[in-house]
């Protein structure tokens, strides 16, 4: 347990990552933040200098959800992401639970791939930097999460 939220491995097979992170601003801004950058990293222009801060393709959200998809560039791979948003008791900070999970089975070997999908849009957008930024994630839940190097994946 932690911070109150049990974290079920359903495929321990399947290329994933979860983190928790915690910022000092209201959920409605989170959202409104990371539906923004989803959507000004849809094409490849981004990318043109390397990285994967490209070919995210936003779903659907409310002030609570966030569904997107991602496409690996070296591999065409392409994760599904989920973020889940709880505001504080005070709504004046928001808890986000991120889940990232390869449609792909067979890529265990992800290389933080799952993680740099999810950290990139946070450090990107600037939430990285939000008053009382935290990070909650370990290497049970979040595959290499600790190798991952973000500005290649
Ligand atoms: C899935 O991963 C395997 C092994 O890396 C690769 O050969 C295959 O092309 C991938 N399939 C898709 C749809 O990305
Ligand atoms: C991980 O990185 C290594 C070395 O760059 C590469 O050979 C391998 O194909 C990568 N795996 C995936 C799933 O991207
Ligand atoms: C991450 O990859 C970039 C580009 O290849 C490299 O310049 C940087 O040193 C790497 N960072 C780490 C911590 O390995």
């Amino acid at each position: 347990m932690l911070l109150g939220i049990t974290v079920v491995i359903t495929d321990p097979t399947q290329a994933q990552c979860k983190v928790i992170w915690l910022v000092g601003i209201p959920c409605r801004e989170v959202t409104a933040t990371l539906v923004s950058q989803i959507k000004a990293w849809k094409n490849g222009d981004n990318c043109v200098n390397g990285g994967e801060r490209c070919l995210y393709e936003l779903q659907y959200y409310t002030p609570i959800l966030i569904k997107a998809l991602h496409t690996s560039r070296p591999t065409q791979g392409v994760e599904e992401l989920t973020f889940t948003l709880y505001p504080s008791e005070t709504a004046s900070a928001c808890r986000v639970v991120g889940l990232s999970v390869s449609e792909n089975w067979s890529m265990l070997d992800d290389n933080g791939t799952n993680y740099c999908t999810l950290y990139n849009l946070l450090e990107g957008s600037g939430l990285t930097k939000a008053e009382g930024y935290k990070e909650y994630t370990n290497e049970w839940i979040c595959l290499e999460h600790s190798t991952a190097n973000c500005t290649v994946f």
